[in-house]
C-alpha cells in the first residue's frame, strides 16, 4: 500500500498536529473536544461570531464538570489548546481540517475550495457530513486525494464510532492513515464505501420507514411500535421516540436525501406522516411536538400489551433491517465486522444484525422477506440475493 503524503506521518507529528475544526455546532464542538482531549491543538472557525462565542462557552462548562467528575485533571490545561477563529487564515499551521457545517453540498464545496487556499500542500481536508458525497466535496479541492469522509456520530465525545469514508479521488494511504489517527483518539474507526447514507444511515432506514408503514396502515399504534422494539426487541428506544429524540428537521431530510440519492429505490421512501410533522414544525422534543406531546402535564399514549402482536412488528422490522445489513454487504459498502460494529457503537443497537441473522437463520430471514413481499408485491420488501444464497447453502455471516 502506498503511504500518503499527507500530514499524518508519524507519531511524533500526530500529538503535535493542529487540527482545525470549520462549523462551532453541536458536531463540531464535540469533535474538537476530542481533538483537544487527544493531545491536539485545536482551532474552531465559524462564520458566525455568536455560534463561536456560544461554543467557547459550552468547551468551557462542559471541561469545568469533567473536571468536577474527575474525568479530567485540569479544564484550564485543556481551554488553552483552543483557539477560536472568525477567519480562515488561522488555518495555515492546521495538519488536518474538520469540516462541521450546514449540510448542504453546494455551501460546503464552497467552503472547501476556499479553505484549500489557506491551508498547507500537506494538510488533510475531511467532512463529517451525514449523507453527502465525499466525491462530491473532493471535486471542489485542487488536490481532491486530500479529501476524506470522517463521520461522528452525535454527541462525538460519547459515540465511539467514526465512519471513515474514502472519494474516489482519496489517496489510498490516507485512509489508513485516518483510521489509525482515530483509533489514538479513542474512537472505533470503520471503513464506508463513499455511497448513500455510508453504513450507519443507511442499514438503519428500515427501523424508522418500516415502524412508519406498519403505523401508516393502522397495524399498531406509536406507542405499540415503540413498545414492541423496546421490550421484544431490546432497543434502547422505539422508532418514534428516536425520531423525536433525533428531531424531524434531520431525521426525515437524512430518509429523503438518502432516498433521492438511491434514484428513488422504494426501499427508501420517506412517510407522509414524518412529513407532515416537519410542515407543522412539529419537530420532536426539541418543540415539545412530535409524534407524541412533551408539553408538561400532557399524558404519553400507552402501549396495546399484545404479545403476539408486538412479535409481528418486531420480527417485520427486523427482518428489514437485516436484509439491509445484508445488501451492504453484498455491495461491499463495508466488511462484516465493521457494519456489527458501526450498528451497535453508531446507534447502540442490542446486537449486530448479521449475527442476529445467524441466530434467527437466514432463511427463516427470508422467510419472512418473502412473504411480505408476496403480500404487498411491492419492490420494497425484495430480499437481497446474498440473504437468499446464504439461506439456500445454511451459510451464517460472523
Ligand atoms: N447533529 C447530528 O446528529 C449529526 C451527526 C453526524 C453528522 N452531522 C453532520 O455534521 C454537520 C454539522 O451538523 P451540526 O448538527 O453540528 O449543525 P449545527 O447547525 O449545530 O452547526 C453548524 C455550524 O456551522 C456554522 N456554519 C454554517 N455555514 C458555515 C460556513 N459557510 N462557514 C463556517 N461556518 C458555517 C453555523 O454557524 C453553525 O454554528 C452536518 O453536515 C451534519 O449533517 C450531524
Amino acid at each position: 500500500m502506498r503511504l500518503s503524503a499527507f500530514a499524518v506521518k508519524n507519531s511524533k507529528h500526530i500529538q503535535q498536529m493542529t487540527v482545525g475544526i470549520i462549523g462551532s455546532g453541536a458536531m463540531g464542538t464535540g469533535i474538537a473536544q476530542v481533538a483537544a482531549m487527544a493531545g491536539h491543538p485545536v482551532v474552531i472557525y465559524d462564520s458566525n461570531e455568536a455560534a463561536l462565542a456560544r461554543a467557547q462557552k459550552n468547551l468551557s462548562g462542559t471541561l469545568q464538570k469533567l473536571q468536577e467528575k474527575g474525568k479530567i485533571t485540569s479544564a484550564d490545561e485543556l481551554m488553552a489548546r483552543f483557539s477560536f477563529a472568525n477567519n480562515i487564515v488561522q488555518f495555515s499551521n492546521c495538519g488536518l481540517i474538520i469540516e462541521a457545517i450546514v449540510e448542504n453540498l453546494e455551501v460546503k464545496k464552497a467552503v472547501f475550495a476556499e479553505v484549500e487556499l489557506a491551508v498547507s500542500a500537506d494538510c488533510i481536508l475531511a467532512s463529517n457530513t451525514s449523507s453527502l458525497s465525499i466525491t462530491s466535496i473532493a471535486a471542489a479541492c485542487k488536490k481532491p486525494e486530500r479529501v476524506v469522509g470522517l463521520h461522528f456520530f452525535n454527541p462525538p465525545p460519547l459515540m465511539a464510532l467514526v465512519e471513515v469514508i474514502p472519494a474516489i479521488q482519496t489517496e489510498v494511504g490516507l485512509v489508513t492513515q485516518c483510521k489509525d489517527l482515530m483509533s489514538k483518539w479513542g474512537k472505533m474507526p470503520v471503513i464506508a464505501k463513499d455511497t448513500p447514507g455510508f453504513i450507519v444511515n443507511r442499514i438503519a432506514r428500515p427501523f424508522y420507514g418500516e415502524a412508519l408503514r406498519i403505523y401508516e396502515e393502522g397495524i399498531a399504534d406509536m406507542a405499540t411500535i415503540d413498545w414492541a422494539m423496546t421490550t421484544i426487541g431490546g432497543f434502547k428506544m422505539g422508532p418514534f421516540a428516536l425520531m423525536d429524540y433525533i428531531g424531524h428537521d434531520v431525521n426525515y431530510v437524512v430518509t429523503e436525501t438518502v432516498f433521492q440519492s438511491f434514484f428513488f429505490d422504494p426501499r427508501y421512501k420517506p412517510s407522509f406522516s414524518q412529513k407532515r410533522l416537519l410542515e407543522a414544525c412539529w419537530l420532536g422534543r426539541k418543540t415539545g411536538r412530535g409524534f407524541y406531546n412533551y408539553a408538561e402535564g400532557a399524558a404519553m399514549p400507552e402501549p396495546t400489551r399484545d404479545e403476539q402482536l408486538a412479535k409481528t412488528i418486531f420480527d417485520r422490522i427486523l427482518a428489514m433491517l437485516i436484509n439491509e445489513a445484508v445488501d451492504a454487504l453484498h455491495l461491499n459498502v463495508a466488511s462484516a465486522a465493521d457494519i456489527e460494529t458501526a450498528m451497535t457503537r453508531g446507534v447502540n443497537y442490542p446486537k449486530g444484525l448479521l449475527a442476529w441473522c445467524d441466530e434467527w437463520g437466514a432463511a427463516n430471514c427470508l422467510e419472512k422477506l418473502d412473504a411480505l413481499y408476496n403480500e404487498y408485491h411491492e419492490d420494497r420488501y425484495r430480499a437481497s440475493s446474498l440473504l437468499r444464497k446464504s439461506a439456500i447453502a445454511n451459510k451464517k455471516f460472523v
